[in-house]
C-alpha cells in the first residue's frame, strides 16, 4: 500500500505516456475519418421523436429539423409549452404531433413511443427531457419554489436517468428488430465529467447518461442502429435560468440553444458518436476529468469555492 499522493504521481507518468501514444493514432483515425464521411451520404431523418421538445435544447432542436416533409413528434409534461412549439414548428411547414408524457412513467412513455413507430418507423429519436431542479409538476403548478440539493436525489435520477432509459430503450430495440435501424441522441452534458459539486445528483446522473450513451453506440451499431451522445456545457435555457447560480451575471456568455441543434443536426447527419458545444468548455471539462484523481478533488473543493448551483430560485 502506498501514500495516494504518490500512487497519482505514477498514474501522472502513465496518462501522460498514453497521452502522447494517443497522438499519432488520433491523426491515423481522423484521416480514416474524413475519408469515410467524406464518402459516405449524409442522413436526412424524417421521422423524429424528441423528448423534451417544448423548451431550450429540444425546442431549439425541433425548430432545426422543422422542414416541410418532417413529421416531429414532441413529448414533454406541459400541454401548453408543447402547443407553443408546435406553433412555430408548423410555420416552418412541417407536421407535429404532442404528447403530454412523463419519462418517469414507462408505461405510458413506452405505448406512446410504440405507437409512434408501429404508423411509420422513427428515424431519428432525441433524448432530451431532463431537469437540474425543476421538481414542480407543471401540468398543475408552475410556480417555482426553493428544492435543496439534499432531497433531490431520487426524482433526479428517476428523470435523467430512468427517463433516459425509459425513453431510449423501447425504441433502440425496435430498431434493432425491424431491421431498419435507425439514430439515437441521448444528451448528456459537461457535468457528467466534472461539474459544480453542489450539482452533486446532477453532475451524477449526467455522468450516468455519458457512459450509457458510449456503450448502446457500441451494442447498437452491428445492427444499424447509431447512437450519438450529445455534451452541451452551459447554454441558455430555463433550466439554467432557474439554477440559484453564484454569478447570474455571466448567464449572457452561456452558449446558444439555436447554435447547439446546428451542431447537433450536423453532427447527426455524419453520425458522429459526440457531439460537443460550446467547445471551449468542452476542452476544460473534460481535459480537467482526465487529471489524476488528487489533483481532481482539488479541482473540486475550487469549483465549489464558486457556491451553491443546485438550488432554485424561487
Ligand atoms: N441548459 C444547459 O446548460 C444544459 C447543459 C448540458 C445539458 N443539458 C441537458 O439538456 C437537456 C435539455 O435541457 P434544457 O436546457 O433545454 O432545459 P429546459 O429548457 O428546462 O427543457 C427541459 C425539457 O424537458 C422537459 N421535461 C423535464 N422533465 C420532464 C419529464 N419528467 N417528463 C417529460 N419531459 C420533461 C421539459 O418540459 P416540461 O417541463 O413541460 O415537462 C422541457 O421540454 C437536459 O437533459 C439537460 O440536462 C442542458
Amino acid at each position: 500500500m502506498v501514500y495516494s499522493s504518490i500512487r497519482d504521481l505514477g498514474l501522472a507518468f502513465f496518462t501522460v505516456s498514453l497521452g502522447v501514444l494517443q497522438i499519432p493514432i488520433m491523426f491515423a483515425l481522423t484521416f480514416i475519418d474524413i475519408l469515410r464521411k467524406a464518402t459516405s451520404k449524409k442522413i436526412r431523418p424524417r421521422q423524429i421523436v424528441i423528448t423534451g421538445g417544448s423548451s431550450g435544447i429540444g425546442e431549439a432542436l425541433a425548430l432545426e429539423y422543422a422542414r416541410p416533409g418532417v413529421i416531429l413528434h414532441l413529448i414533454a409534461r406541459s400541454r401548453s409549452r408543447l402547443e407553443m412549439t408546435e406553433v412555430k414548428c408548423k410555420q416552418l411547414g412541417c407536421s407535429v404531433y404532442l404528447y403530454s408524457v412523463d419519462v418517469t412513467n414507462s408505461d405510458v412513455l413506452r405505448k406512446t413511443l410504440l405507437d409512434i413507430y408501429e404508423d411509420r418507423p422513427i428515424d431519428l429519436l432525441i433524448a432530451s427531457a431532463g431537469q437540474a431542479g425543476d421538481f414542480v409538476d407543471t401540468q398543475k403548478n408552475d410556480s417555482l419554489t426553493p428544492t435543496s440539493w439534499e432531497t433531490m436525489y431520487d426524482r433526479m435520477f428517476d428523470v435523467n436517468v430512468i427517463g433516459v432509459m425509459n425513453t431510449v430503450m423501447p425504441i433502440f430495440n425496435k430498431m434493432k428488430s425491424s431491421g431498419y435501424g435507425g439514430q439515437i441522441a441521448i444528451i448528456g452534458s459537461v457535468a457528467g465529467y466534472l461539474g459544480p459539486p453542489n450539482m452533486i445528483y446532477y453532475n451524477a446522473s449526467k455522468a450516468a447518461v455519458n457512459s450509457f450513451a458510449r456503450d448502446l453506440r457500441h451494442l447498437g451499431q452491428e445492427n444499424g442502429v447509431y447512437v450519438s451522445l450529445v455534451v452541451p456545457g452551459l447554454i441558455k435555457s430555463r433550466l439554467t435560468l432557474q439554477l440559484d447560480a453564484p454569478y447570474p451575471q455571466t448567464y449572457p456568455f452561456f452558449g446558444s440553444p439555436q447554435i447547439l441543434a446546428q451542431e447537433i443536426k450536423s453532427g447527426l447527419s455524419r453520425n458522429d458518436s459526440i457531439i460537443s458545444y460550446p467547445d471551449y468548455q468542452y476542452f476544460g471539462v473534460y481535459g480537467v476529468s482526465t487529471l489524476v484523481p488528487t489533483v481532481k478533488q482539488w479541482i473540486t473543493w475550487f469549483v465549489g469555492l464558486t457556491g451553491p448551483m443546485g438550488t432554485k430560485m424561487s
